[in-house]
């Protein structure tokens, strides 16, 4: 399963990568404006200062809603850098811009997915990615990993290439029981994946390890 961090914070991003497990990045406008990240020129910089960390996809979001602007936005925003994914939102002409882009050959992730007909949708369109939104589906009492399992069954079912991008991730039980599920990709704030290397008993058994050293 790859790991993806769910931020704009370049620190944050520098980090995971420097730990060696980073597989890529995800963004959208709430986290670009969380970091103060304002107007086009700077957000397009921004970007192209994500790929100069990381080795892997990085996932860019249009902010248009109509398919001539997200075309014209996601063609700027694959222009930046061949790593760039481009996030197009799931409504009707995300749809059609999804599968214009994959004409193209242009990698999208369809992004805001909170059902199993939406990501039938986003495979068939051609999408490379799709993001169910745990999370979210979780904070209105609605299981957000039964979705992942609906969308695993449907895609295997049909061999769809498209990657199931578990989005809206929070903790590390998520990361797990994804991992369980078959989900190809996570993505997650840092703390997340940090909090993956916590273990009561690693920190005692270090502890005892480095005392008996010293005898
Ligand atoms: O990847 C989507 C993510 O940014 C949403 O996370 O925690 O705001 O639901 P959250």
């Amino acid at each position: 399963m790859k790991f993806f961090i769910d931020t704009a914070n370049l620190a944050q991003i520098k980090e995971a990568q420097d730990l060696g497990v980073l597989d890529g990045v995800t963004t959208n406008p709430s986290l670009m404006a969380k970091e103060g990240i304002k107007g086009q020129k700077n957000i397009l910089k921004h970007y192209v200062d994500i790929c100069k960390i990381v080795t892997g996809d990085v996932s860019a979001e249009v902010i248009a809603t109509d398919f001539a602007g997200m075309v014209k936005e996601g063609e700027a925003l694959a222009k930046l850098h061949k790593r760039i994914v481009v996030k197009i939102p799931m409504i009707k002409d995300g749809i059609k811009a999804i599968k214009y882009f994959s004409k193209k050959g242009i990698r999208t992730n369809c992004t805001l997915v909170f059902s199993a007909g939406q990501a039938l949708l986003a495979a068939k369109a051609g999408a490379s990615y799709v993001s169910p939104f745990i999370g979210r589906l979780d904070d209105v009492s609605t299981d957000g990993l039964r979705l992942i399992e609906d969308i695993r069954l449907i895609y295997d079912n049909y061999a769809y290439e498209t990657e199931i991008l578990a989005a809206s991730v929070r903790h590390p039980m998520h990361i797990i029981n994804c991992a369980q599920i078959g989900a190809d990709v996570v993505t997650c704030p840092l703390s997340a994946i940090t909090a993956l290397l916590k273990h009561p008993l690693t920190d005692s058994g270090l502890a005892q390890f480095l005392a008996d050293a010293k005898k």
